[in-house]
Parts: C-alpha cells; structure tokens; sequence
C-alpha cells in the first residue's frame, strides 16, 4: 500500500512525548513490511539544524491560503530508508523556533495560523506532488483538519482520490481550540463552523476535523476507545465520538525493541537480558550514583513523564511521606507544571539521600531510569496508551500503574494471576496507591515473587512488528 502519515512529532526528528515514539516506530515498521510511506511534519528548527537535513532536497514551493494571503511554504524530502520518506514542511516564520507549541509558560499566539497552515500545506504538497495515496493516517489536533481538506479537495475537484483516511487520537485533553475568530484562517464556508463541523462551544476545535471528517477514527488502546465515550474521560468531545461510534476503535501501541532493549542499550554502564540479569544491578547502582542517592537493600522506585496532572502527580505528592518513611528511593526524570516542580525540589531538599530529581529532557537518563529503577510508577489520572510501562517491563522493572486507558490494556496485576502478572494496578486515588506500594515492599522482599514477576515482565512481547499487522489489516479492509 502507499502510506501517508502526517504528524507534528516523528522520532528522533521531534520529540516532545509518545506520539514521536510512536509516529517514528510504526512508519518505520510499516515501510519494513513493504509499503510505501511517507510522513510530513512541519519544519522546526531542530529538525532544520539536524546534521540529515543537509541530505534533504528541495521538491516544490507552495502558496497556502490562509485568509486573504497566500503563505509560501517549501516541501523538502528526505529519504529515511528504502520505503520512507519524510517530508518536511517548511515556512520559517512558523516553524523556525526553539520550542514546538510554545515557552514554557504558555503556548504560542499563533498557533492557530501555524497549524491550519500545516493542515493545508499537507494536502496541497500530495496534491503538487502527485502522492497517490491509498492511505492517509495523521495523529492529533495539530493534523486534525487534513482530513476535512482532502474530503473538500475531493468534492470541489468532483474526484474520488480514492483514499481512506484514518485519525488517531492521542490523547483527548489536547484538542487544538482556538477562539471563533480563527475560524477566518480555515477558508472554510461557515457551514463548517457548526455543531456538526468543527464549532466547539463557540470556539473551534482543530481535532474534531479529524473526528467527524477521517474515515476511521482510532486511539492508542482499546480500554481509552471506551472510555471517551463517557462524560469522565470524554472531555467534552464524548458527544461528537458518539456519532462515530460505528468508525472508533483502539489499537494498543507497540514499542521500538531495537531502541528499548536491556542487552544491546548503549545509554547503559551494563547490558542484560531474561536469562542474564546480573548486569540490572549495576545499572540500579549507577542510577542511584548518578542522581547522588544513597544504597539501600529496599525498592527504588522511577518516573520519568511529563509533570503534569494527567500523570498523576497529586497522588504522587501524596505518597511521598510513604516512600521516605520507608526508606526507599524515588528518582523522577521529568520536566512539567512549575507548581509540581517546586514541590517535588522541597522533598528532594529535605531527603537528598532519597529522592533524586533531574528536571531535563534526557533520553539516555530515560534508558537508565527504566534499567536502574525497581518498579516503575505511572499513577496517571488518564492514560490513552502510555509506553513506560511497556519499556520498563521489557527493562525487568514491574510499573505499578493506576487502572485506566491503555495501562489497564498492558499490564497484569501480579497479585490476581502471578503466572502472568508483570506488575500492580490501583485505582488511581491515594488509598488504592498506598495500598500498591504497600504491596510493592512485600513482593520485594520475597526474592521469589519479584524475581517471577520480572520474568513475566521481561517475557511480553510489545514489539511493533505485532501491532503493525493490525494495522494492515485495518488499512486493508478499508480500501
Ligand atoms: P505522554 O506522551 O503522555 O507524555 P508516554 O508514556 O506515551 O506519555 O510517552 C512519554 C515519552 O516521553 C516516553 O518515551 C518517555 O520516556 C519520554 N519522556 C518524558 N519525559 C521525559 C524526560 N524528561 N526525558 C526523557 N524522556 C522523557
Ligand atoms: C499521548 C498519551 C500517551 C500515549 C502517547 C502515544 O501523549 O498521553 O498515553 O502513549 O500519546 O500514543
């Protein structure tokens, strides 16, 4: 099949969360497989200074109407393998910034402008650039009217382009809203701008572009497919998915195991594997060493996620008298809501031995903490898919996760079935997370039951060459 993914993120291209590693390892599997992929992201600054884009060619120049302008933009196409190419979009005064979305305090004013423009600048190149798609897959709010442009190119040009679209929902809570008044910057007739298009209480709402206008709509997990259907996890957007009831669907994601495998890591000081774990030690002391915490025989517990309150951090201040108490160690790797941050520095302030703290975006730190850690803890609030906990098993270090989204898809409590069980899940409120961690020190302190536990964990299978087959198959029976 030819393939055409459109995101804001791609690894290791642009990263700011999992959508990158996802975006990056499913093209990458797809085009592994045989098909023919391409991907467009805008054109950042990081990507524009990173050392390959001196490989990329320049394809066309477009002119993108946005209102009454018309917005140059330049298609430069890099090839990532035999069957990939990444298309980046490039318009400087949009996208040549330090920061994708925005500082650190709030996001950029434009961003209106900049991701229609994106939108459009997406099917205008398919469309200049003759790509016979038979697919068209993008992700999140940032892509969320590229659907509906296709949808309009196909009806003012009275054609049938012939492709399937499909639009993936990564996480809900972001829904790329805008004040009525950007609405200009869409060139859409007002029809659009109405329940059933992309009005949203009397803003607009990039994302339901994708809902109503894509095909097929899918999420990260079957377990957040459900759960966004209800007023709980829905945000708002649980009435417009109830009319695509019918096309929504969740597919878990996978994981790179090329880039996330104990044996061959470089990021760690030691390699291991199922039947060798001796070197799992020496990654936990070099852990501690690294964030200057003392030794200790009791669980040292990880994180690593964005700090917001999604990732449950709340709970995680709740519990923190808990770990300290107890004389375990807690190491987080994150950057995330100020008011989180000062409350995890006075912690670490006061229990130096204890909690380690490293408020920075750091890959190989990422790759120490899920070897070096435990147990990892991901008390989320909300979780379409969430892909620590699917490193930190391949890593040997059972999560304890609270039970919603896709952790509810990929993990297996310990104590209900300990043949398979590769970790501990909890409702996400303070007494059913104590009570996990509570748990925890126990399974700890029997050698026998963690060490089973982490050979459940390391045995799962999370590849993307599994999940990639649905995919296919999905992609298939559209056409
Ligand atoms: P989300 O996309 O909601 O942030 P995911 O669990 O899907 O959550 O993916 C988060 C990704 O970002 C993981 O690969 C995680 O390791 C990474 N990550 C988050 N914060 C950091 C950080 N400070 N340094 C390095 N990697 C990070
Ligand atoms: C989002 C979600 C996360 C998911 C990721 C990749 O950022 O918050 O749960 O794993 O997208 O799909």
């Amino acid at each position: 099949m030819k393939i055409v993914h459109a995101a804001s993120e791609m690894f290791p291209y642009l990263k700011t969360g999992g959508l990158a590693d996802v975006t990056g390892a499913l093209c990458k599997s797809l085009s592994r497989f045989g098909h023919d992929v391409s991907f467009f992201i805008p054109g950042y600054r990081k990507i524009l200074e990173s050392p390959e884009f001196a490989k990329a060619k320049l394809k066309t120049v477009l002119q993108v109407e946005l209102e009454d302008d018309f917005l140059r933009g330049e298609v430069y196409a890099l090839p990532l393998g035999k069957r990939l190419t990444l298309y980046v979009l490039r318009r400087d005064e949009f996208f040549d910034r330090s920061n994708p979305y925005g500082t650190a305090n709030r996001d950029y004013d434009d961003n209106d402008r900049r991701f229609i423009w994106f939108c459009k600048a997406i099917v205008e190149a398919m469309h200049v650039l003759d790509i016979k798609a038979d697919i068209f897959h993008c992700h999140d709010w940032q892509t969320g009217l590229a659907p509906l442009y296709l949808r309009i190119v196909e009806q003012e040009n009275r054609i049938s382009l012939g492709l399937k679209t499909f639009f993936s929902i990564h996480n809900l809570a972001f829904q790329g809203l805008f004040p009525s008044s950007s609405f200009r910057f869409t060139n859409l007739p007002d029809e659009f701008n109405e329940l059933d298009g992309i009005e949203f209480y009397e803003q607009i709402s990039l994302i339901k572009g994708g809902i109503f206008f894509s095909d097929k709509i899918l999420t990260v997990s079957p377990n957040y497919a459900k759960e966004i259907l209800t007023p709980e996890f829905g945000c708002g957007m649980e009435g417009a998915l109830k009319v695509r009831e019918d096309d929504l669907l969740g597919i878990a994601n996978g994981i790179d195991t090329e880039e996330w495998n104990p044996k061959t890591d470089r990021h760690l000081p030691a390699n291991y594997s199922l039947q060798d774990r001796s070197g799992k030690r020496e990654c936990r002391n070099h852990l501690l060493d690294t964030v200057g915490l003392s030794p200790t025989d009791n669980p040292v517990f990880g994180m690593v996620c964005r700090l917001t309150e999604q990732k449950g951090l709340d709970l995680l201040l709740s519990q923190m008298s808990f770990i300290v108490k107890n004389d375990c160690r807690l190491v987080v790797l994150g950057m995330g809501d100020p008011a989180y941050e000062r409350a995890l520095k006075r912690w670490a302030k006061t229990h130096p031995d204890k909690i380690g703290l490293r408020m920075v975006l750091d890959e190989a730190m990422s790759h120490l903490l899920e070897a070096g850690s435990d147990f990892f803890l991901m008390p989320s609030i909300f979780e379409p898919c969430g892909l620590n906990q699917m490193y930190s098993q391949r890593y040997g270090t059972p999560p304890l996760v609270s039970n919603v989204g896709g952790l509810h898809d990929t993990v297996v409590d310990y104590r209900e079935d300990a043949d398979v069980g590769t970790g501990l899940l909890f409702e996400p409120n303070e007494e059913a997370f104590g009570e996990a961690l509570d748990a925890s020190l126990a399974l700890f302190a029997s050698k026998s039951d963690y060490e089973k536990m982490q050979t459940n964990c390391m045995k799962r299978d999370f590849s993307w060459s599994n999940v990639v087959k649905e995919y296919e198959t999905l992609y298939s029976e559209s056409l």
